[in-house]
């Protein structure tokens, strides 16, 4: 029996899965990130300190796992080493440990500037990170795109340069105009080189051989390029289905999909967000729970747990269970609501969620209130240690999405956790 967990984000990522991952990686020997690249921010903290991986797998705090990134992954290479410098003095990370899919291509200086000038002169913008995902993912699907593999080769970089030159006069004239950025992105070549690896047949055998491995999600399900709110969403599948078509496995390699999301929702970036709240409340949950995020330090929106949303991410991951954090952020308020349905002005009371996303941008949240708790909830524990409300809260919340909550989250250190079943 194969012991393969994939974990994905439930909302519109920021759910925590940093966290989560750091805390399953204690009885993981292999973690592998899947898809996205330094888009993501994973949050995760040590001994209290705060540390943010963009691109690493969240496990790199764990000395014995072996990290993984994935053939659709897209790598900044420049950035890439500055993480694994920046942490240094807490990770080793060398070439036995860290393999990077041959297969995975890069985001160069050229794919950030295509998402600054698209975003700067779109009408309306996405809010993207402006890291140049969604540019590097362009260049992949167009078949113009660079691997890892061809990058760390000298003489295949040089004949990409070429041809991609003859394909784009801009493109030419980007590097003939950005000469220090190109310099230093080809400069990173030789250190990277031998982090580059037949990753995915290590993968197999390190399956075939009993090891215990975790794939790990970035962004989360409702940014899906497929399945999220299109357009408003990232340039990668994030959900649990896209971990197999990233790392070359089959369906039937999965034991366990796990879910993360907040006991609230928040969004970074523009696009429909129905529960969200505009008014004190949601500034009240922004400030206690401290939403900024992880990446571009812009402030994250926010509204109440949405049951509508988070059934539609049990059915499209196929999730097994689910982990909620944050639950600590909502002790002290008098009510606490949760979306069950959504109203269109046209379309009635719908409780799927629509695919269209001005058909979502129209709809306004049926809400259902319970009533909030004023004590602090435990660090640890059991939800039978917390307050009657937070224990009734947990349970709607269970119930509403139709999905098994395995832990909820009571603050951001890896132990801060209270058991639900
Ligand atoms: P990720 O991208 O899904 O890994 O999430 P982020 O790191 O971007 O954002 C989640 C934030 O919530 C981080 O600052 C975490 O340290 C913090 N966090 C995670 N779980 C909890 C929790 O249960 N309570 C509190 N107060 N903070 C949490
Ligand atoms: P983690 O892994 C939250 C959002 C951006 C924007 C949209 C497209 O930390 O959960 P992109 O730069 O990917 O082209 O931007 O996706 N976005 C995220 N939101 N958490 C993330 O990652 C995100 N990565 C991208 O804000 O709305
Ligand atoms: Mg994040």
């Amino acid at each position: 029996m194969s012991q393969v967990v994939i974990l994905v984000g439930a909302q519109w990522g920021d759910e925590g899965k940093g966290k989560w991952v750091d805390c399953l990686s204690e009885q993981s020997d292999l973690v592998c990130r899947f898809q996205g690249g330094d888009n993501a921010g994973h949050t995760i903290y040590l001994n209290g300190k705060k540390l943010v991986l963009h691109q690493l797998p969240s496990a790199v705090f764990h000395p014995h796992t072996k990290l993984l990134v994935g053939a659709n992954v897209v790598v900044n290479p420049l950035k890439l080493l500055d993480e694994i410098r920046g942490i240094s003095s807490y990770a080793d990370v060398g070439p036995e440990r860290l393999w990077l899919s041959q297969r995975a291509h890069v985001i160069s200086p050229w794919h950030i500037h295509c998402d600054e000038q698209r975003e700067a002169r779109a009408k309306k913008p996405i809010g993207t990170t402006k890291r140049g995902i969604g540019p590097s993912y362009e260049e992949k699907m167009a078949r113009s795109g660079l691997t890892l593999s061809q990058y760390v080769d000298d003489g295949q970089r040089a004949l990409w340069f070429e041809r991609r030159s003859a394909e784009s006069s801009d493109f030419l004239l980007h590097t003939q105009n950005h000469k220090e950025a190109w310099a230093l992105f080809v400069s990173a070549a030789a250190e990277l080189r031998p982090f580059v690896q037949p990753a995915e047949n290590q993968l197999r055998k390190e399956i075939a051989s009993g090891k215990r491995v975790l794939l790990e999600g970035a962004q989360g399900t409702l940014l899906d390029i497929c399945h999220g709110t299109y357009p408003y969403v990232t340039s990668s599948s994030t959900i649990a289905g896209g971990a197999l078509a990233s790392l070359g496995l089959g369906p039937k390699s999965v034991s366990q999909v796990l879910g993360v999301a907040k006991a609230y929702t928040t969004r970074v970036g523009e696009g429909p967000f129905p529960s969200e709240l505009k008014d004190d409340v949601g500034k009240r949950i922004a400030e206690k729970g401290q939403e900024r995020g992880a990446t571009t330090g812009r402030p994250r929106r926010c509204g109440w747990f949405d049951a509508v949303a988070m059934r539609y991410a049990v059915a499209v991951n196929g999730f097994d269970a689910i982990y909620v954090n944050k639950m600590d952020i909502l002790t002290g308020f008098d009510q606490i609501q949760i979306v069950t349905a959504y109203q269109h002005p046209s379309l009635g009371v719908l409780d799927e969620f629509p695919a269209d996303a001005e058909i979502l941008a129209a709809c306004k949240p049926v809400l259902k209130s319970f009533s909030g708790w004023q004590k602090e909830l435990p660090k640890s524990g059991s939800l039978a240690d917390c307050p009657r409300e937070a224990k009734i809260y947990v349970e709607a919340m269970s119930e509403l999405a139709g999905v098994r909550i395995l832990a909820i989250g009571t603050g951001p250190e890896r132990d801060d956790f209270v058991q639900v079943t």
